[in-house]
């Protein structure tokens, strides 16, 4: 993918997306290093402050167990910015209790270490506390030395952007884009309605995972925030998050409420509607940015057949083409007071599901 620029935003690269972090607001290396230092480092601290949160049973494990378990991480299954992602297989007899299963194994790049502490911290736990069907299980973690390691369920399908854009893969069917549709909204609506709401923050095709009966799954919660609690409307952060997903609100202003995920919710739908990608410096001035090339096209009943995926041909509903454009309409409003809520979102899904 082609590079991508934010006024002012340095950008650092993941995968074939880029991540954006926003320098007005960051503090200098020996700060950020300090704060840093200040979260829990080794694997009892970790521990300890799990337990504080009365989280779910996660496993530890030592370094060398998850080199048996990836047979010395032969078979990696995708990159991100954290680092490398391996297949793996705990075996009967690894560790007591704990079954036989396939396990993702992710590693931490060491060579981005400071953010990537605070990401997998994060993960273990935001992922250690929450239980959910869209939610991708964590099995365990390593906190060993330098390393940083989290260990989940074996997602068979992988993410979503490589079946969605794939040319070798064909085209998915219409009934499985509303049915990942559905399930990554229900995903994000237990998030925001959780006792203490979390803002998801990363939301897009790549961080979406499929089984093999193409149930999705939310993953990589390195960059999940606690919501504003209370009469407070958001939370300040750096500004973190993907070019062409993140809402143009919290990109001005680095203030984070849950509108934010509706945004990028919103994006994910129009790239199931459209089979395009949210940013491609590749297509013609004009169409780089989805959003932009799409937005005239949503609210018009009849234009929103011009820019549906030509890959469904004719197999699609085109009611259902119309309430998705209206739905994605709704989400990407400029005004965030004025986008749904992701249980009214799960509610419009649900009323376009169709057999798989
Ligand atoms: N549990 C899993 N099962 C199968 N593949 C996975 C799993 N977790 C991650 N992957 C693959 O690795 C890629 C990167 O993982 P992700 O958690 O998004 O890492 P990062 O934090 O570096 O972005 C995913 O897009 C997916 O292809
Ligand atoms: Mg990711």
């Amino acid at each position: 993918m082609g590079n991508c620029w934010f006024k002012n935003l340095s950008i650092r690269r993941v995968s074939s997306s880029l991540k954006i972090e926003s320098p007005q607001v960051q503090s200098p290396r020996e700060e950020k290093e300090k704060e840093i230092s200040k979260l829990p480092s080794n694997a009892k601290e970790v521990e300890d402050l799990r337990k504080e949160a009365a989280g779910n049973p996660l496993e530890t494990f030592t370094f060398s167990e998850l080199k048996l378990i990836t047979a010395d991480f032969k078979n990696s299954v995708g990159i991100g910015g954290f680092g490398r992602v391996y297949a793996g297989f705990i075996t009967e007899n690894l560790k007591k209790g704990l079954q036989p299963q396939r396990v993702a194994v992710k590693v931490h790049d060491a060579e981005n270490s400071f953010q990537g502490h605070r990401e997998w911290l994060a993960e273990v736990i935001f992922l250690g506390q929450l239980s959910h069907p869209n939610l991708v299980k964590l099995i365990g973690y390593c906190c060993e030395d330098e390393h940083r390691v989290l260990v989940y369920e074996f997602m068979d399908k992988g993410n979503v952007e490589s079946l969605l854009f794939s040319r070798a893969l064909g085209c998915l069917p219409w009934g499985i884009r509303m049915k990942i549709a559905f399930d990554a909204a229900k995903g994000l609506a237990f998030l925001h309605d959780a006792e203490k709401p979390i803002i998801y923050r990363d939301f897009k095709t790549s961080n979406i995972l499929l089984d093999n009966d193409y149930n999705a799954k939310l993953s990589d919660f390195g960059l999940a925030k606690n919501g504003p609690v209370g009469d407070i409307s958001h939370v300040s952060t750096r500004i973190m998050g993907t070019c062409g997903y993140a809402a143009p609100e919290y990109l001005k202003t680095g203030h984070l409420t849950a509108m934010s995920d509706v945004y990028s919710f919103g994006v994910v739908l129009l790239e199931f509607l459209t089979g395009k990608r949210s940013l491609d410096k590749c297509r013609p001035a004009g169409e780089q940015t989805l959003v932009d090339w799409a937005g005239p096209y949503l609210t018009k009943r009849q234009r929103v057949f011009a820019i549906v995926d030509p890959k469904l041909g004719k197999n699609y509903p085109e009611k259902a083409a119309q309430r998705v454009a209206w739905l994605a309409s709704h989400c990407l409003n400029h005004n965030l007071k004025a986008r749904p809520l992701m249980r009214d979102v799960v509610v419009s899904l649900e009323s376009l599901q169709v057999a798989v």
